[in-house]
């Protein structure tokens, strides 16, 4: 595991301690999810939201990353910083935020777009779901 040096300390702890891992049950309301492959390396992100049909925040998160680390540190990052946010704030968090929170280097960048891609389906499909749009 030398290569695990070169990762900053906070991947680490969302590698080790990964926040908000799981699924909705089926029969829970309000929920988005976000299935997306990385083309590169075949890792895959399940991200879901679950959305106050009211307020139209994000209540709640969670996911399943079968990746590298640091995908799966990406997507736990991005369980919490998404969460109470609206719909259009969620959509505009960049990979780029991601990877500079987390510090990741140029090569892992591509792991962190797992996770915009990944919120990005999400809200997609919660609004493919729900009529009218918000
Ligand atoms: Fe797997 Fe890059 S090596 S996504
Ligand atoms: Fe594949 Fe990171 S190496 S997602």
């Amino acid at each position: 595991l030398s290569g695990t040096r070169y990762y900053h300390e906070k991947v680490i702890d969302h590698y080790e301690h990964p926040r908000n891992v799981g699924s909705f049950a089926k029969t829970e309301t309000g929920v988005g999810t976000g299935l997306v492959g990385a083309p590169a390396c075949g890792d895959v992100m399940k991200l879901q939201i679950k959305v106050d049909d009211d307020t139209g925040k994000i209540v709640d998160v969670k996911f399943k990353t079968f990746g590298c680390g640091s995908a799966i540190a990406s997507s736990s990052f991005m369980t919490e910083r998404v969460r109470g946010l609206t719909l259009d704030e969620a959509g505009q968090i960049k990979n780029t935020e991601i990877a500079k929170e987390l510090c990741l280097p140029p090569v892992k960048l591509h792991c962190s777009m797992l996770a915009e891609d990944a919120i990005k389906a999400a809200i997609k499909d919660y609004r493919s779901k729900r009529t009218p749009n918000r």
